[in-house]
């Protein structure tokens, strides 16, 4: 299975799948990362990692469905048969999703369904949880909202700022991530419903 990452930013869950298959536990080499900013330090990752990567200017294009469109070309130029955002800061349509139904997943820092969106962290922190974590998940039409393929949880301490309880969270995201992909490529998850089963 030929995988591609879409990040926006930073980068380290890609990081944590470059170094996951560098080491084999992910039995599958990284194709590809593409990026809507020019600037992503995930973008210098990949190229140290001598992975081919693609800044795709959406300015560059009238609509998303233009911009999308190009990303499908060059997805299937590389024969890419999963695709997993990593901080990949766009909202995907419903067109782009069919288009790779059930092959492509995300990682999002709270345990699903509670805190969608961004800053997920301050929404929990704000909103007082003792338990947060994190949610690896298939992604669908709607935001944040696909069937779980797993979660980790982890304590909100009293004093935790936002950047405390990211870190902590942040862990526990570098190590299911690389776990998740590792199962669907070894053919280990089924889809039932939106309940996702584990052989
Ligand atoms: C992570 O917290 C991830 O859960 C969220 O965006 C952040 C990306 O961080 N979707 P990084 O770019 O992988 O360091």
């Amino acid at each position: 299975m030929k995988i591609a990452v879409f990040a926006s930013g930073r980068g380290s869950n890609l990081q944590a799948l470059i170094d996951a298959s560098a080491r084999g536990f992910i039995p599958s080499k990284i194709e590809l990362v593409i990026s809507d900013n020019r600037d992503a330090k995930a973008l210098k990752r990949a190229e140290a990692a001598r992975i081919d990567n693609l800044f795709i200017d959406p300015g560059k294009f009238s609509s998303t469905g233009e911009y999308e469109e190009k990303l499908i070309e060059i997805l299937r130029e590389y024969k890419i048969d999963l695709i997993a955002l990593a901080g990949f800061m766009r909202i995907l349509s419903a067109k782009f999703i069919k288009e790779y139904k059930h092959k492509i997943i995300n990682i999002h820092p709270s345990l699903l369904p509670a805190f969608k969106g961004l800053n997920a962290q301050e929404q929990a922190l704000e909103y007082g949880v003792k338990y947060s974590g994190c949610t690896v998940h298939f992604v669908d039409a709607g935001i944040d909202s696909g069937p779980i393929i797993e979660q980790a949880v982890v304590r909100v301490d009293d004093n935790d700022s936002v950047a405390d309880l990211s870190q902590r969270i942040l862990k526990e995201e570098h190590r299911i991530y690389p776990e998740v992909i590792k199962d669907i490529l070894e053919d280990k998850i089924k889809l039932k419903n939106r309940k996702v089963i584990k052989n």
